[in-house]
Order: structure tokens, then sequence, then C-alpha cells
């Protein structure tokens, strides 16, 4: 039977114009990164299971994850997500100067129903500060998140950056009467609330709080549009919690994001988030799942050893967010179209190979990008060959040009010939 031709379902694959996409993407998430001062690092694909079963939670590492035991009899994780790596890397450094500012752009696997917007094997690239317990550092690697949509120039109009805090939320459940030992159910329907349908979500809200009184709260509290809701003000009274988030929400007013919201159903599905948490998502409702997630995470780093960092940072879906870029026509088309090289060599017959490679080499040595044929067809067809590449220039290399040492360079574009020594047409070119 011969072989299938695709690859396992929800598989990263890329083709050449693909690729070129994705990677205007990422270069354009790291020179944001770079700008506000943050430092490349990465760490291991596989990771020991025990801790992501420690640290991401029971979702993420027992039902999504691929597992296996390794020939050492290893019980192994390919990491579904990078923060305990990260939160590792930091508690082993000992004199590490703090805060750190590090980015990265991991492959990461996650077992999930491939769909829109969601696969297996995706690139999540995460910046994170470690080691300050402001709120300065959530506002900062909010104003990434909003320099990144400004500079792929997304207006704030199609999307939102919702955000709350999981210290918040469980100080206004307690207030609404959920009891301790129920909160991690209750939070848990919170984060469905997006992804079910209105009653069937009311129902697991109800059976979590396992009292319909108590759900009611609950739902006022998560449908809360804003700091100033009365009834939230009523219930939040002489809360400190609230204050920080009231404190957080001036901070975001005064620096002028608009596009992040005061959202408190926004609780985020993993375990080790402690204070503010967000979301960014599409407004306009084609790409349903979020672009982007994060959070501060006041114990992660402390669980390796006596060491206790803070840290707060967002992962955020390449692939999501090409989708959403595609979506509202973001991606230039000099990217889509982009070619290859800037210069097309065309060789009249074998005996010029050697004479055009030549040539190649020279202009490459100029820093121009040259493709030299290797198809060895008829002239006119590598002419084709360099318009469908979308090469503006095609030099000739004949019998009569490695003669004289003066070559004839066509514009594709208006039939403009231009006919000199290497030195002239690399000047013209360049
Ligand atoms: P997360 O919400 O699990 O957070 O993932 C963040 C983003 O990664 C999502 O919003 C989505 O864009 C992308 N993503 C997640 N799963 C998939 C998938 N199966 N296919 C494609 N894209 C996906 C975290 O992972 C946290 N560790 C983020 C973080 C960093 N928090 C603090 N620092």
């Amino acid at each position: 039977m011969a072989l299938s031709t695709k690859p396992l379902s929800g598989m990263r694959q890329r083709l050449p114009g693909e690729f070129r996409v994705e990677k205007y993407v990422t270069d354009t998430l790291s020179l944001c990164s770079v700008q506000a001062g943050f430092e490349e690092y990465d760490g291991p694909v596989v990771e020991p299971f025990a801790l992501f079963a420690a640290k991401s939670g029971g979702e993420l590492a027992g039902k999504q994850s691929y597992c296996f035991t390794d020939r050492g009899g290893r019980e192994v994780i390919l990491r579904p997500e990078m923060t305990p790596s990260l939160a590792r890397m930091v508690a082993a450094q000992g004199e590490l100067q703090l805060p750190v500012r590090w980015y990265s752009m991991p492959l990461c696997y996650r077992y999930e129903r491939p769909q829109r917007g969601r696969v297996r094997e995706f690139l999540q690239y995460n910046l994170d500060i470690l080691g300050s317990e402001s709120l300065a550092a959530e506002l900062e690697v909010i104003l990434v998140l909003q320099g990144i949509m400004n500079l792929f120039r997304a207006p704030a109009s199609i999307y939102r950056i919702g955000w709350s805090s999981r210290r918040f939320m469980a100080d206004a459940l307690a207030r609404c009467g959920v009891d301790q030992s129920t909160r991690a159910a209750v939070f848990s329907a919170i984060d469905k609330r997006d992804k079910m349908k209105g009653e069937v979500w009311t129902e697991l809200l109800a059976d979590a709080c396992a009292s319909s009184t108590i759900a009611d709260k609950v739902a006022s509290l998560v449908s809360a549009g804003s700091l100033s809701d009365p009834w939230l003000m009523d219930l939040m009274q002489g809360s400190s919690t609230f204050d920080e988030i009231v404190k957080f929400n001036g901070l975001l007013e005064d620096v002028g994001v608009t596009s992040a919201v005061f959202s408190p159903g926004v609780v985020r599905g993993l375990d080790y988030y402690t204070g503010i948490v967000f979301e960014l998502v599409d407004t306009g409702g084609e790409n349903n799942r979020s672009l982007c997630g994060g959070g501060r995470y006041d114990d992660l780093v402390g669980l390796f050893g006596n060491k206790k960092i803070s840290g707060v940072g967002f992962g955020l879906g390449v692939l999501t967010l090409t989708l959403f870029l595609e979506t509202y026509s973001l991606i230039p088309d000099s990217v889509k179209k982009a070619a290859p090289a800037e210069v097309y060599i065309a060789v009249l017959s074998p005996d010029e190979i050697a004479s055009a490679g030549s040539l190649a080499i020279f202009f490459r040595r100029d820093g121009i990008r040259v493709m030299m044929d290797v198809s060895g067809k008829k002239l006119g067809k590598q002419y084709s060959e360099a318009e469908r590449y979308g090469i503006s220039s095609v030099v000739t290399v004949g019998p009569d040009e490695v003669e004289t040492g003066l070559y004839r360079m066509k514009t594709l574009s208006d039939g403009v010939v231009f006919t000199g020594s290497p030195e002239e047409l690399s000047r013209r070119l360049r």
C-alpha cells in the first residue's frame, strides 16, 4: 500500500509560501520583544511528565498531552506550553539579576481536536517578566501585546484584551457564598462560559456551586460590565483585591490602552495563575478561540525550591494570530508575493554553466539575492520560470557574454535591457 502524502492530523508542515507568512509573523513578534528589552531563550521540547502534571493542571497534562515512556523508562511529555519550563530555568539560576524579561518561540504539542485556530503542533510566542511584584509588570506585558497589534496595523475595534484577576475573583466568589471546597470547580465552569450554550452553562455553574442562589450571584458577577457596576461595588465593599483591580484599570486608562476591558468572565484554565489574568480575542466572531492568554503566577518558581519569584506573561498562538491577520487582510501583499531572488541568471547552454556560477558568486558577494538556472531548459522557459517566481531581472549568460565580459540584464516588468560588466550590473541592481 502506498504511504499517505498527508502528515498526522494537526501536525504542522509549511510550504514556502505559508512559511514566508509565518516567518513574517514570528519576525514581527521578535522585533516587538526586542524593542521592549526582552531577551530570547529556549528550553527542551521533551520534558519530564511530572513537571507539567504538577504545574499546568489536570486537563492539559492529563487529557491533552503527548506523553510516553522513553527508552530509559522515564515518563516524558512533549511540552504543551512553556511556562513550567521557564519557571524551572529561572529557579535553577543562582545569581540571576531580577527582574528578567525573556521571550521565546517554542513549538508546543497538545492532543486537541484539530479545528480552526487549534492544532496539535503549534508555535506559541511567549513573553514573560519574572521577579517583579509590581503592577507595572502586568502593564508592561500588555503594552507589548498592544504594540504587537499596532505593528500589525490591527485597529482596536477588531480585538479585545479582556482582563480580570484570580485574586479578586476568589474574593468575589467567597462574597457570593462560594465555598473554598467548590472554588476550583466554579473557576473551571466560568472558564468554559464562552465555549458553551447559555442553558448548558447555567446548569454547569449551578452544579459547580451546588446552589442555584449562589449560582445566580456568580452569574451576575461574571456578567458585570464595568468596575463601576453598583451591584459589584456593593459586593466588594472594603476589599483590597477590588482596590488592586481598580488601580490596574486606572493604569490602563492613563496609558490609553483602550483595547483592554475589565472582563470578570476571564479566569484562565491553567491552575498556576494567581493575580491579574487576560485573554486577547477577535471581536468579529470569525476566530472564536483566544489568540493569546496570560497573567500573573506567584508560586510557580517557588515550587522548585525556596525562592519565591513571581512571574507575569502571556502565550500567543502564531497560527491563531496568523488566521486573525488573514481574516482582516493584514498580511501585506509584499510578504505573500515576495520573490525569492532579485536576479535570475539564465544559462544559454551547458558550456556556460561555470561562467554563470562565477557570476552568481560575484553578485551574492555584493549582497544581491541571485537564483541561477538549474533546469537546463530553453531560454524562453527560463524567462518564464523567473516570471513565475516574481523575480524582477534576468541576466543571460551565453558564449558572447562569456567572451566579452559584458552581460545583458532585462527588467521583466518593462522590458528595458541594460548591458554592462558584472560591476556595472551590480551597481545598477543595488
Ligand atoms: P494558553 O491559554 O494555554 O496559555 O495558550 C496561549 C495561546 O496559545 C492561546 O491563546 C492560543 O492562541 C495558543 N494555543 C493554545 N493551544 C493551541 C493549539 N492547540 N493550537 C494552536 N494554538 C494554541 C499558556 O499556554 C500559558 N503558558 C501562557 C503564559 C505564558 N502565561 C504566562 N506566560
